[in-house]
């Protein structure tokens, strides 16, 4: 294990200002995201729609890191360079997706687990020499009423710690991500109760599977009422109590805390990552790691045409400078109305 490379990755990853650009959506996914912005569908297109991002000024200095589809490290910018290597050339570090994605898990109505872990030693090494430096695996929480069961919790847990040990045995900069969906009625408390188990489980994990704390990054979900919940908790809540379980669960030794959108607006995902970040004492670097809230008004903006490829781009530079005000706690409202 490359100790020195590992821990120049993860400082990088979370430097100040900067955040990671989750650009690793699956072709199914695409396909849904494209049709709700009325875009073709094609690798092409795919292909297109990643370099109009990746070519965007402002992410040299919003953007640490893009994680990427397993499609899209294979191909190229129209310049020719594979888009790792033309990321390198611009001071973004290229991180991929592993994981397979998730299914039922078997005998837990209403609960997944993510697939992936056959080969992935192998797959590693081959993505190190494509120039990946980071990797992400994404574990799905689902809350209801008798849900989350401790064995779904467990189970995810586990794959997240052996896919993190392989990570870190290949020089590749693991980012856990146990995401508590966002999705039902709950109450921010009960997203806090769901959070704390999942996170305290999974750190169990991690050291049972001798995974180094200082070479991981955490990518978590907010503690969050349910996108369904009667009264739904302020801005400053969310904040406050998603610093407070993860100062209870993460050690400070983490090198850094990214965040996901999980479905939340543009503005909340700012003005939550902003709230974090106004408060003094954090003992980690917390920042974005967004797909959804960085770059899905960019894709509605492009509607899959050249002529609209300027202001796609401007869209999307507004998001990153918007995250990048955030994860300094800079962000304000106002700033948010003057970029548009
Ligand atoms: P969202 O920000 O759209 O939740 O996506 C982030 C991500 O990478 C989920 O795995």
């Amino acid at each position: 294990m490359d100790t020195t490379l590992l821990a120049a990755t993860a400082k990088a990853m979370v430097a100040p200002g900067k955040g990671l650009l989750a650009a690793d959506e699956s072709a199914g996914t695409c396909a849904k995201r494209f049709a709700a912005a009325g875009v073709a569908d094609s690798e092409e297109m795919r292909r297109t729609y990643r370099e109009m991002l990746f070519t965007t000024p402002a992410m040299k200095s919003t953007i640490s890191g893009v994680i990427l589809h397993d499609e899209t490290i294979r191909q190229k910018h129209s310049n020719g360079k594979p888009f790792a290597d033309y990321l390198n050339s611009i001071g973004v570090i290229p991180g991929i997706k592993v994981d397979g994605g998730t299914r039922d898990l078997a005998g837990a109505p209403g609960e997944l687990v993510t697939d992936g872990l056959d080969g992935l030693q192998k797959r590693m090494k081959e993505y190190f020499a494509l120039g990946a430096r980071f990797a992400k695996w994404r574990a799905v929480i689902t809350i209801g009423e008798a849900i989350p069961t401790s064995r779904c919790i467990w189970a995810n847990a586990h794959a997240l710690a052996r896919y993190a040990a392989i990570c870190q045995e290949a020089n590749i900069v693991p980012v856990v991500e146990p995401e508590v969906l966002l999705d039902g009625d709950h109450s921010i408390e009960r997203s806090f109760e769901v959070t704390e188990a999942m996170l305290r489980t999974m750190m169990g994990q991690l050291a049972d599977n001798k995974v180094s704390i200082e070479h991981t990054i955490l990518k978590a979900s907010m503690v969050i009422s349910g996108k369904d919940a009667k009264n739904r908790a302020s801005q400053a809540e969310v904040g406050a109590r998603t610093v407070e379980v993860l100062k209870r669960t993460i050690p400070a030794a983490m090198p850094g805390i990214v965040f996901l959108s999980g479905g939340q607006s543009d503005v909340d995902s700012a003005a939550h990552l902003n709230e974090m970040n106004k408060r003094s004492g954090n003992p980690w670097p917390l920042t974005f790691s967004y797909s959804r809230a960085l770059h899905f008004t960019a894709l509605k903006v492009w509607q899959g045409k050249k002529e609209n490829y300027k202001a796609a781009q401007d869209a999307f530079a507004h998001r990153c400078k918007m995250n990048s005000l955030a994860a300094k706690g800079k962000w304000t409202a106002e700033a948010e109305k003057a970029g548009k």
